[in-house]
């Protein structure tokens, strides 16, 4: 898919105040410092769309970007960021889970983990959480340049392996670096086909 127009639109703490519209959207969340934001600027190739930092807890709003006149982006803030204060982290939580519980538009949340790590427990309990609560999602595994293509496999097959325990049936998965643009085509291309089935 062409991406000729990536607009930042709004940024939110509230749910209820985001975009009113009948356009899909598609949400990017996982643990603080994952590269969501990152991805979204390499997905939409614009460097400077979404804010990143190497400092985990820089996405801390509800932000939407109109792609192509006809689907949103949504940057989310992380989760389980272990150095922020308890107060902290429960408003992010808030602000998390009233976007994704209660946008009528969420159409597929992207749950990003960093590649080079085991399954972790904050990670599975959300995913579970959002087969509780009938969250459609994919999973996208980010920094594979950080990995040689051994260990990213071994990874892979072992999270999976993990997930099996969990889940009958696995979601969608991707593999993306932003660093080397890794993995754009395919996610593009399924948001794609959800748009047209749509
Ligand atoms: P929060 O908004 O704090 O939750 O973080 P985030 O998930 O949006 O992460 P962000 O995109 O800000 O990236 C965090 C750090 O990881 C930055 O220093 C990025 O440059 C780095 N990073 C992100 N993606 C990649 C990648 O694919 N490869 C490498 N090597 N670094 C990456
Ligand atoms: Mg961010």
């Amino acid at each position: 898919m062409h991406i000729k127009s990536a607009d930042f639109v709004i940024s939110n703490s509230d749910y209820r105040k985001c975009p009113q519209h009948n356009l899909p959207e598609y949400a990017f969340i996982g643990r603080s410092n994952v590269g969501k934001s990152s991805l979204i600027n390499m997905l939409t190739d614009r460097p400077k769309l979404a804010m990143t930092s190497s400092k985990p807890g820089k996405t801390q709003l509800i932000n939407h970007f109109l792609i192509n006149e006809n689907w949103y982006i949504v940057d989310l803030p992380g989760y389980g960021y272990a150095l922020m204060s308890k107060s902290g982290r429960e408003k992010l939580q808030k602000i998390i889970e009233g976007y994704i519980l209660n946008s009528e538009r969420l159409t597929c949340l992207f749950v990003l983990i960093d590649s080079r790590h085991e399954a972790q427990k904050i990670d599975l309990e959300f995913m579970e959480w959002l087969g509780e609560n009938g969250v459609p999602f994919a999973i996208v595994f980010t920094k594979q340049d950080k990995l040689s293509a051994r260990q990213l496999n071994e990874n892979i097959v072992s999270y999976k392996q993990n997930l099996a325990e969990q889940w009958e049936e696995l979601p969608p998965i991707f593999i993306t670096s932003s660093e080397k643009k890794q993995g754009r085509n395919e996610v593009l291309q399924y948001i794609d086909e959800i748009n047209q089935s749509l």
